[in-house]
């Protein structure tokens, strides 16, 4: 059976849609799509149904990606539902937590950023009230801690 990952952010529409995006990329190019589904919400329900950000969508195509999606919020049932889930920041990993009422799922939830290779952050910053460069660098650094996890589950 594919083991289920969740990439979790804020509002669903930049980090955490980019991540999931990114990752499926990453499955396809090495022929391991079957192995792994990937989704992605937010702790936040303000852009429920929302495309990824514009920006966001803008930066992957300058890249030759497209990033789709449908905003969704996170819920309790998605700590049961997922086998990993990865937080981008830590006000997320806390927000995620908290629906953990009787705090059995913790060992499935991870930073995105443990899986850095390169970089050295501790978090994906959040790049909503900032310029494009923020954009260009949550894909880099997702880049990054997206090949990093691919290789810890292989
Ligand atoms: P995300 O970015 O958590 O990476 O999707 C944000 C999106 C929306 C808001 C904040 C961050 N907002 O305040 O609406």
């Amino acid at each position: 059976m594919a083991q289920k990952l969740l990439f979790v952010c804020l509002g669903n529409i930049c980090r955490s849609p980019a991540a999931e995006n990114i990752m499926n990329h990453l499955l396809l190019k090495e022929n391991l799509g079957d192995r792994f589904e990937c989704d992605s919400a937010g702790t936040g329900g303000w852009h429920i149904g929302a495309l990824p950000d514009s920006r966001m969508r803008s930066a992957a195509q300058a890249r030759g990606l497209t990033f789709v999606g449908s905003a969704r919020q996170f819920q309790a049932e998605d700590l049961q539902e997922f086998d990993l889930i990865l937080a981008m920041d830590k006000d997320n990993y806390r927000n995620i937590l908290a629906l953990d009422k009787e705090g059995k799922f913790a060992d499935k939830v991870k930073m995105m950023c443990d899986y850095c290779q390169t970089y050295s952050d501790k978090e994906v910053p959040d790049p909503y009230y900032g310029g494009a460069d923020g954009f260009n660098y949550v894909i880099d650094l997702l880049f990054d801690a997206c090949g990093g996890l691919l290789k810890t589950l292989k």
